[in-house]
């Protein structure tokens, strides 16, 4: 299945077959990372493949592998990060590969590969125990009213992205030359200071399903002029 398929019948993936991937099929994952588009080729980020050993989760469910992310922490470093690994979520789920963004873990006896980048959230992931994709009916999400000023079928692929604990904190408006807005709604009781960070990799997340339904106009940018809207934080413009 392609990637774009993909974002109509991925769903997290908690149960896993613990027995690792073959090497060849995590270098063939080490080559997709490496041609990821990213969203601000200004921030240096870098990964590792960890095995149970050098990760650990809040939940008790186990996986044989985890991607741990790292990051410069600079500008919009937490939604670049979430663009690049969706693609990466979209790309394992695509090969049959169960995945699911962790943001209540992190590593364990585990050597950050460069200092002057910070752990910022991981991805397990491993041959899935059971079935790996949803029928459509399935996906619990906010309808499209709900996340945009208009109604508009090209946002449906965003409409499907995961995020911290199904959050979904978009909302889309649209600009009289064609573009949209994304804005984060802002949380009226912060009563987790992650989910706030969260949120921002969420962000890159659901920038990540527009880009990948729409490839060859996809451009993002967090300069554009832009309306201020209440109870909302501008995260940046784009075509589709
Ligand atoms: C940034 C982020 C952090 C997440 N952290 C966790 C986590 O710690 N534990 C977990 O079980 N699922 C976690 N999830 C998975 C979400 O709960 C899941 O994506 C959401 O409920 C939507 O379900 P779906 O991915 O099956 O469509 C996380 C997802 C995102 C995007």
């Amino acid at each position: 299945m392609n990637l774009e398929d993909t974002i109509y019948k991925r769903q997290s993936i908690r149960k896993y077959d613990n027995t690792p991937l073959s090497e060849e099929t995590l270098d063939e994952l080490r080559d997709f990372i490496d041609n990821a588009k990213v969203l601000n080729p200004g921030i240096a980020w870098s990964y590792d493949i960890a095995g149970p050993e050098n990760f650990r989760m809040l939940q008790r469910f186990k996986a044989p592998h985890a991607l741990l992310l790292f990051s410069q922490t600079k500008e919009n470093y937490l939604q670049n990060i979430g663009f690049i690994f969706q693609q990466v979520d979209l790309y394992l789920q695509s090969r049959g590969i169960g995945s699911c963004w962790i943001g209540a873990g992190g590593p364990k006896n585990h050597e950050n590969p460069n200092p002057d980048h910070e752990f910022v959230i991981m991805m397990i992931f491993g041959k899935p125990q059971g079935r790996i994709y949803r029928e459509s009916t399935e996906f619990q999400r906010k309808i499209i009213c709900e996340i945009s000023d208009e109604r508009d079928s090209k946002l449906i692929p965003a409409r499907l992205a995961p995020s911290a604990a199904n959050s979904q904190t978009w909302y889309f408006t649209h600009n009289d030359d064609g573009s949209y807005n994304l804005y984060r709604n802002r949380r009226k009781f912060n009563l987790n200071r992650k989910m706030d960070t969260w949120n921002q990799v969420d962000m890159g997340i659901v920038l990540a399903h527009l880009y990948v339904a729409n490839p060859d106009t996809f451009e993002f940018t967090r300069d554009k002029p832009h309306e201020e809207l209440k109870n909302k934080v501008f995260e940046g413009s784009f075509t589709i």
